[in-house]
C-alpha cells in the first residue's frame, strides 16, 4: 500500500518500548509525516520546548511523567499541539479518561496499522478543520473590529464597542480596556473601559501589569487574585498609552498562539483607532473652545452698555469654563474697588460669600462693600435652594487680570466649589476671554462716560432755552414726554429710539436762544417782522448743531418741527413723509402743548377746543394717522392735561 503523502503534519511519538518506537517511526515515515521521537515523558517535554509539533502520539503507560501528566502538560502548554493517547486497556473508561484530560483520539494497543492510520488521517483532519474554523473566526473579528473602528469615530463609544467585540471573539467573562491621551486632564476624559467585575477601575496589581507590559511592549500574563490575567500593552509611537486586560479562570483553555497573535494585531488596530478618536476629540473640543471664544468675543462687543457687557462677561466665563460663581472687579485709578459683581447660579450662603470675599480681598486690597453685587443669570432660580447652605468650600480659583492700553481696569475670577482644580486650557480660557472682557469693558465705561457728558450737554442747552423763554418753562421736557407717549402708541418700542424722541423735545426749540429777548417775551401780538425773527428759530438752532457731531441725530428734531404734513410749513416746506416719522410725532406733540398751556400773549384753550382743532387739521397741517393715534391716546387716558404739568405764571417767574 502506498501511503506517501497521506499525512502531512509534525508528529512526536513517545512510549518507553524501542519496539514500538521503531515501528510507528517507520510506518509514519511512509506516510509523509514529519517525524520525531521520544523514549519517555521528560525527554517528550524536551523534544516540545525545541519547537513546535503538531501531533503528539504517546504511550499511556510510562515510568516517570505518564502518558496523562504529558497531556496535562501540553494542554496547558502548548495548546496548539493535539494528542492521541496510546493506551493497552482497550476499556470504554480509560478512553473517556484520555479525552477528558484533552486528547483528540485514542488507539489500543497492540496498534492495529490499519486501524491507526484512519485515526491518524481523521485527528490530522480534525486539526485542519479546525485551524481553518479559526482562521475564519480571526478574519470575521479582524473585520468586524474594522467596522466598530470606521463606524465609531467618538471616544464615547469607540472604547465600549471594542471591549464588546473582544470579549466575544476571546470568550473571557472579564475585560479592562484603558487608554490615556496626552494632554492635561486627559485621563477624565479618555479613560473607558468594559468589564463586568472591574467597573473600571483598575486594580493596583493590574496597574503594575500594564506599566510592566508597557515598559516591555509586549504581552504580559500573571496569576492575579484567583484569575490568569493578560496584558496586552496598547502602543503609540513604541510609547504605551493604555492596555488591554483579559483574564480568564485558571480551569479555561490558555490562550494559543493563533489567538495571542490575533489579539497583537486587534490591539495594533485599536490603538491607532483609540488614537485618532483621541485626536479628533482634541481637534474638536479645540475648534469648538475657539468657536465659543469668538462667539463670546462678539457678544461682548455687542454692546456699550455697561450692564449688558458686565452680563455678557459672565456668560462667557460659564460659557467657556464650568464653574460654580464668577466674579468681575472693577477698580479706579487708585486700585480702589469701584465694582464687585459676583455671578453664579444662586446666592451664596453666608459663609461661602465670606470666603469668596476674603479671596477676592486678598488679590484687590481695600473693597467698598457698596460697590458689592450679586447678579443671576437665572433670576427665577430659588437662592434658598435646598443644598445651598451645606456648600462652604470654595475649592478651586482661577484669576485672570483686566488690563489694557491703558492699565489695570480688575480682575475676573471664576470659583469652583467641587470637582478638580482648573486645568491649564481652562485658565488659559480665563485669560483669552479677560483681554476681551478688558477692552469691551473699558469701551463701555468710555460710552458711559461721553454719554452722560452728551445728556449733560443737553441738560444744560435745555435749560438754557427755558431761561431764555420763562413763559414756556418746561415746555421742552413736557413735549419729549408727551411725544414719548405717542411714539409708543405707533408701535415705536426700542429705548435708543424713545430717547432720541425724548431728547428731541428737549432740543426742539434750541434756536431761541438766538431769538431776540423783546420778541420772545412779547405780551400781545407780533408784527410780521417780529414773527419771522420768530420764524428763524429752527435755522438758528440747526446751525448751533452742527459743529457737535455727537447731536446729529437731534438735528432734525430741531429744524423739522415746524414742517406741516401738506408742506405749508417751514423752513424747507417738507411734505409728508418727507419729514421724519419722529419729527412728525414731536410737531403734534409740541403744538398741544403749546396750545393748552398759558402763554404771554393768551391762555390755555380748552382741550375740546385743541382736539377739535388737531382733527380738522388732521391731513393738512399733520399726518392724520398721527393724529388719530393721539386722539385715541387722549379717549384711553393715555395723554392728559397732567402731562402738561403746568404751574402758575407768578411761580415760573419766581424759578
Ligand atoms: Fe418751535
Ligand atoms: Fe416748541
Amino acid at each position: 500500500m502506498d501511503r506517501s503523502g497521506t499525512l502531512k503534519a509534525k508528529w512526536l511519538v513517545v512510549d518507553d518500548d524501542p519496539a514500538v518506537l521503531d515501528l510507528l517511526q517507520v510506518f509514519l515515515a511512509g506516510t509523509g509525516a514529519g517525524i520525531v521521537t521520544a523514549g519517555c515523558g521528560r525527554e517528550a517535554l524536551e523534544r516540545l520546548a525545541e519547537g513546535p509539533v503538531d501531533v503528539v502520539l504517546t504511550d499511556r503507560n510510562m515510568p516517570g511523567v505518564d502518558g496523562d501528566a504529558l497531556l496535562r502538560e501540553i494542554r496547558a502548554k502548548w495548546p496548539m499541539t493535539d494528542v492521541v493517547m496510546m493506551t493497552g486497556e482497550a476499556t470504554v473508561k480509560a478512553a473517556v479518561e484520555a479525552m477528558r484530560l484533552g486528547a483528540a483520539d485514542y488507539l489500543e494497543k497492540p496498534i492495529d496499522l490499519q486501524a491507526a492510520l484512519g485515526i491518524f488521517q481523521r485527528v490530522e483532519s480534525h486539526r485542519r478543520l479546525r485551524q481553518e474554523r479559526d482562521r475564519l473566526r480571526a478574519e470575521v473579528a479582524l473585520r468586524d473590529l474594522t467596522q466598530v473602528i470606521t463606524a465609531n469615530l467618538h471616544m464615547a463609544d469607540l472604547p465600549s464597542r471594542i471591549a464588546d467585540l473582544i470579549t466575544r471573539v476571546f470568550e473571557v467573562p472579564e475585560i479592562t480596556l484603558h487608554y490615556t491621551g496626552t494632554g492635561e486632564g486627559d485621563d477624565a476624559l479618555l479613560w473607558r473601559s468594559a468589564s463586568r467585575s472591574h467597573g473600571g477601575t483598575l486594580s493596583e496589581d493590574e496597574r503594575l501589569l500594564a506599566v510592566e507590559s508597557g515598559a516591555q511592549g509586549d504581552f504580559l500574563q500573571r496569576r492575579l487574585a484567583g484569575r490568569w490575567v493578560l496584558c496586552l500593552p496598547l502602543m503609540v509611537n513604541a510609547q504605551s498609552r493604555g492596555s488591554l486586560l483579559l483574564a480568564r479562570d485558571p480551569r479555561e483553555r490558555d490562550f494559543d498562539t493563533d489567538q495571542l497573535e490575533l489579539l497583537r494585531i486587534m490591539g495594533s488596530q485599536v490603538s491607532i483607532a483609540l488614537e485618532n478618536a483621541h485626536l479628533y476629540a482634541l481637534a474638536t473640543r479645540q475648534m469648538r473652545g475657539t468657536q465659543k471664544l469668538a462667539e463670546v468675543g462678539r457678544r461682548l462687543n455687542a454692546s456699550l452698555d455697561m450692564e449688558e457687557t458686565l452680563v455678557e462677561v459672565h456668560a462667557g466665563l460659564s460659557a467657556l469654563v464650568p464653574s460654580d460663581y464668577s466674579v468681575v472687579v472693577l477698580l479706579d485709578r487708585t486700585q480702589e474697588c469701584l465694582h464687585l459683581d459676583l455671578s453664579g447660579l444662586r446666592a451664596p450662603s453666608p459663609e461661602l460669600l465670606a470666603l469668596i470675599m476674603e479671596s477676592v480681598r486678598v488679590r484687590v486690597g481695600r473693597i467698598n462693600d457698596a460697590a458689592f453685587r450679586f447678579t443671576t443669570e437665572q433670576p427665577n432660580l430659588r437662592t434658598d435652594a435646598p443644598g445651598e447652605e451645606r456648600v462652604t468650600q470654595l475649592q478651586h480659583v482661577s484669576w485672570a487680570p483686566l488690563s489694557d492700553s491703558q492699565g489695570s481696569l480688575g480682575l475676573l475670577g471664576v470659583f469652583r466649589l467641587a470637582g478638580g482644580a482648573f486645568l491649564t486650557r481652562e485658565q488659559e480660557s480665563v485669560m483669552l476671554l479677560s483681554s476681551a472682557a478688558a477692552s469691551a469693558l473699558q469701551n463701555s465705561l468710555l460710552y458711559t462716560s461721553m454719554r452722560r457728558m452728551h445728556l449733560e450737554t443737553i441738560q444744560v442747552l435745555s435749560k438754557a432755552i427755558d431761561e431764555k423763554d420763562h413763559y414756556t418753562h418746561g415746555h421742552s421736557a413736557q413735549v419729549g414726554g408727551i411725544a414719548i407717549k405717542l411714539a409708543r402708541r405707533v408701535g415705536i418700542q426700542s429705548a435708543e429710539e424713545l430717547e432720541e424722541i425724548h431728547l428731541g423735545g428737549l432740543m426742539h426749540d434750541l434756536g431761541k436762544i438766538g431769538i431776540r429777548d423783546a420778541v420772545l417775551n412779547k405780551p400781545g401780538r407780533l408784527t410780521s417782522e417780529e414773527y419771522d425773527h420768530i420764524k428763524t428759530h429752527p435755522l438758528v438752532g440747526a446751525e448751533i448743531l452742527r459743529r457737535a457731531p455727537h447731536l446729529q441725530p437731534l438735528v432734525a428734531f430741531v429744524r423739522h418741527h415746524h414742517e406741516q404734513w401738506n408742506g405749508g410749513g417751514y423752513p424747507d416746506g417738507l411734505q409728508g413723509e418727507e419729514i421724519p416719522l419722529k419729527v412728525r410725532i414731536l410737531t403734534i406733540a409740541d403744538t398741544f402743548h403749546a396750545m393748552a398751556s398759558d402763554r404771554i400773549y393768551r391762555t390755555g384753550m380748552p382741550v375740546e377746543e385743541i382736539l377739535g382743532y388737531l382733527r380738522e387739521q388732521g391731513g393738512r397741517l399733520f399726518d392724520p394717522h398721527l393724529v388719530e393715534a393721539f386722539l385715541d391716546c387722549w379717549q384711553r387716558g393715555l395723554i392728559t392735561m397732567d402731562d402738561i404739568n403746568y404751574e402758575p405764571l407768578a411761580v415760573q417767574r419766581a424759578g
